[in-house]
């Protein structure tokens, strides 16, 4: 079978390596994809905006399944096209996308549901912002509604940081994402991602993940994509891991199946795990990147197999996924500049060398120019490893991360620090 994978980070690499271990597939191409992708896909420069053409392309090499990593497609639409043409899809239309779309849709579902978040108001003007906040109080949350690339959330800890965050807002800030706010709770607790693959009906787990979102070592400075991650997070015990299923992932996929707009693929709850018990943080409705890297380190199964059993509304026909017992952990090589205006160009060498201590490097933000690697994005790599425990795979993925040759780039000496100190 063939197989068209859309986007072109770490996440996709990790999928695209993930996919092309499957007896299953045939062919692989990848949309736009990255040098590492090119390891196991032919690259084709098909727009995933332009959904005509993606529809183009699937009927041309006979694509029957097209994976969509990223979420601004599926906010976008693209799987409703494309399964209303009959072609498979890994990955949610657009309505249930809306579940990362709009902070808003997430919080009047969990409202309407019982699911536990965040106290939370909405306001779609500046004064009504300000009485909502008057009722909150500090520390408080305030969100840009729509899709911000991570960067439309602001801790308040003060009333001139909370004023501010809605000047910013209002003002166009984080552009036609904040013209409506959320304003929330501030929870306190640690956090984890939890995974569910669903394909409308079944629901089953599919790991955890903790990830480090701060640029700087000591969990300091501005907030990033994520710098490194690993799985699984052992504070999500299988007990909290039942919690959140039946109290958060499965009421939120059978609401969606109701209102007859039913969720097929992967559901990332970011969670709050406070003294009250696990919390809605956010949904994402796609792998995390770089939590997807740790999951297919781990995934011991056919991931094309469960894509395809996903897509095709089949998943209860397959025995739950398995993952190795071991820990994976990545880290994540960044150029300098980034999370603000990273440099790009620079020159990367050593992947041999990483290699040969045993990890797996993922190619995120890379270029080929004439057959040597350069940096073209903010996140570069993700270097990967396996270990019997967190601190294991450290050792390795740092030893690794070491070897590679990035002299314009920089990544974190404390990835997994949590779980090592745990004893993990
Ligand atoms: P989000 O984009 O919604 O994941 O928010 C980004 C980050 O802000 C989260 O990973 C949390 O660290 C933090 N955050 C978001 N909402 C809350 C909340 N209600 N209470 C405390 N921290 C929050
Ligand atoms: N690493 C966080 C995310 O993918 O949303």
């Amino acid at each position: 079978m063939n197989v068209l994978l859309i986007g072109s980070g770490g996440r996709e690499h990790a999928l695209a390596w993930k996919l092309a271990q499957s007896p299953l597939l045939g062919k692989l191409f990848a949309a736009p994809g990255n040098p590492g992708i090119a390891e196991h896909a032919e690259l084709v420069s098909v727009d995933p905006l332009d959904h005509r053409a993606v529809l183009d392309f699937c009927t041309r090499h006979s694509v029957e399944l097209v994976v969509i990593g990223p979420e601004a497609p599926l906010v976008d639409g693209l799987a409703d096209n494309l399964r209303t043409m009959g072609v498979l899809v890994f990955g949610p239309n657009k309505v249930p996308a809306q579940l990362e779309g709009s902070k808003g849709f997430t919080k009047d579902l969990c409202a309407r549901h019982g699911i536990p978040t965040a106290r939370y108001e909405r306001a779609s003007d500046k004064l009504a912002a300000e009485a909502v906040l008057a009722d909150f109080g500090v520390p408080v949350v305030i969100k840009a509604d729509g899709l911000a690339a991570g960067k439309g959330v602001i801790i308040a800890m003060t009333e001139e940081e909370a004023q501010a965050a809605l000047d910013t807002m209002f003002e166009g800030g984080f552009g036609s994402a904040g013209s409506a706010v959320v304003i929330e709770e501030f929870m306190e607790g640690e956090e984890a991602s939890f995974f569910a693959l669903t394909d409308g009906e079944t629901v089953v787990p599919f790991g955890s993940a903790q990830d480090h979102k701060r640029v700087g070592d000591g969990d300091t400075g501005p907030n990033t994509g994520g710098m490194g991650a690993y799985s699984p997070a052992s504070i999500l015990t299988s007990e909290l891991e039942a919690r959140v299923m039946e109290e958060i992932v499965k009421p939120t996929v059978r609401a969606l199946a109701e209102s007859g707009t039913p969720y097929s693929g992967i559901l990332y709850a970011g969670l709050m795990l406070t003294a009250e018990g696990p919390k809605l943080i956010e949904y994402n409705v796609r792998f995390g990147d770089p939590e997807c890297q740790v999951l297919m380190m781990r995934l011991e199964d056919d991931l094309l197999e469960i894509m395809l059993a996903t897509a095709r509304g089949k998943l209860a026909e397959l025995p739950p996924p398995r993952f190795s017992k071991d820990a994976a952990l990545t880290v994540v090589m960044a150029a300098n500049g980034y999370p603000g205006t990273p440099e790009k160009g620079g020159r990367i060498g050593g992947f041999e060398a990483a290699a040969g201590k045993g990890a797996k490097v993922f190619h995120a933000g890379t270029a080929s120019d004439g057959g040597t690697i350069i940096a073209s994005g903010g996140r570069v790599l993700t270097v990967s490893a396996r270990g019997r425990t967190v601190k294991e795979a450290a050792a390795i993925a740092y030893e690794a991360a070491d070897a590679i040759d990035f002299p314009t780039g920089f990544y974190r000496k404390d990835i997994g620090w949590r779980e090592i100190a745990r004893g993990r």
